[in-house]
């Protein structure tokens, strides 16, 4: 079957990248003849917000809804349009409306990418986040009560559901049991959120249940965030809420290197509704326009598209892990862009990765 890939540039360095994901990808089809069809759609920008005073038109859901993924650039261009227009505006909309309700992260260091850690080496970072991407704190219940007085107070609850916690946390029982080390970390704060966090700590407990042969725990999110700096090598997979999930997701790719390189998946597992696969970083206005960016993390978030779509097809595995190693290859030899040290541009790097692979 076709696979229908939307693709959506966005804004900024979305531009820039694309064309050399796009690239990458074309090629691993035609190597290893996947059947792909593509369309692009030049919305969800912040240049088409200022035509139309909106960031997608209506009828969005219905553009979009057939098609079996979103391969997406980035969005936000802070001069234009405030960040929680243009984000609430297209990504936390897809996000939520397709009900992509795992945000995947590998966190890998990469032979050649100089680490910011102390001595360590390919093979000590290579673990997977997984955020809760739907609900918990990220909510818009609460409000503003007696504004501009002494007694201003606000309020925003969390939302934490059994259905949304319980799938996610078989996602990331699922992730670790397929692995060879089978670990499991469940980020917490259950000494502080005497509520919310207590109870999901009970539902990690009875997932792990049906797990037995993953070894798991659960640890605070300030002593895990010091121990993604120094000791990565424990985690083989991280499971967070929302807002312990962006955070740790941020924190993983950080501490592996460069932004430029980190891919991510919004994945709908159930495939009811397209899953959205995007780079880690933004729109970057402040490279944008040079054709400096690393397209390395919108390759590789290609390759985790392919990855997806094939669901076990072993045509897509050859192109995702094809794809990978072309990356390595080039991180190790070069060319390589300003952000890890070298002079190429952007669509040197891309014809490189292409090339290689
Ligand atoms: P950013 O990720 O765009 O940039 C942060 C820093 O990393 C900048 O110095 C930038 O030059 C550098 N950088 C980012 N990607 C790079 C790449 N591929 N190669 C080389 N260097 C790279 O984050 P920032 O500046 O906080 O946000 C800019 C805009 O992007 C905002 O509107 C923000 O809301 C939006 N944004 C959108 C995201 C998305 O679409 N998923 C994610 C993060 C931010
Ligand atoms: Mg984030």
């Amino acid at each position: 079957k076709t696979q229908r890939i939307a693709v959506i540039p966005g804004d900024g360095i979305g531009n820039e990248v694309m064309p050399e994901g796009l690239r990458v990808v074309a090629a691993a089809a035609a190597k290893f003849d996947l059947p792909l069809s593509f369309q692009r759609f030049d919305w969800a920008n912040c240049d088409y917000w200022q035509r139309t005073g909106r960031m997608m038109p209506d009828d969005w859901f219905a553009q979009l809804q057939d098609f079996d993924a979103i391969y997406f650039g980035a969005v936000g261009w802070p001069a234009l349009v405030p960040d929680h227009i243009s984000l609430w505006g297209s990504l936390l909309r897809f996000r939520r409306e397709f009900d992509q309700y795992v945000n995947l992260r590998p966190v890998r260091l990469m032979p050649g990418v100089p680490c910011p850690l102390a001595n360590k080496q390919p093979g000590d970072i290579d673990f997977y986040v997984v955020r809760e991407n739907t609900e918990g704190e990220y909510s818009a219940v609460g409000g503003r009560m007696y504004e501009g007085t002494e007694r201003e107070t606000v309020l925003q609850e969390s939302i934490f559901t059994r259905k949304g916690t319980d799938r996610i946390l078989k996602y990331a029982f699922e992730l670790a049991n397929s692995r060879p080390r089978k670990l499991l970390t469940a980020a917490t704060k259950s000494n502080g959120i005497a509520i919310s966090m207590p109870w999901w700590d009970e539902r990690v407990a009875a997932m792990a249940a049906n797990y037995p042969e993953v070894s798991w725990d659960k640890q605070h999110i300030d002593i895990l965030c010091a121990r993604f700096v120094l000791q990565p090598e424990r985690f083989d997979v991280v499971v967070g809420s929302n807002l312990f999930g962006d955070i740790l997701s941020d924190l993983g790719p950080a501490c592996a290197g460069t932004i430029g390189i980190a891919p991510s998946a919004n994945l709908n597992p159930e495939r009811r509704f397209p899953s959205l696969f995007e780079p880690v970083h933004g729109s970057a206005p402040d490279i944008y326009g040079r054709n400096i960016a690393n397209p390395i993390g919108m390759i590789w978030s290609g390759a985790m598209m392919l990855d997806f779509l094939g669901n076990g097809n072993e045509r897509y595995t050859a192109a995702h892990d094809a794809i990978l190693r072309a990356i390595e290859a080039t991180i190790a030899d070069g060319p390589r862009t300003p952000d890890m040290g070298g002079t190429a541009d952007t669509t040197a790097v891309g014809t490189a990765i292409a090339a290689a692979l």
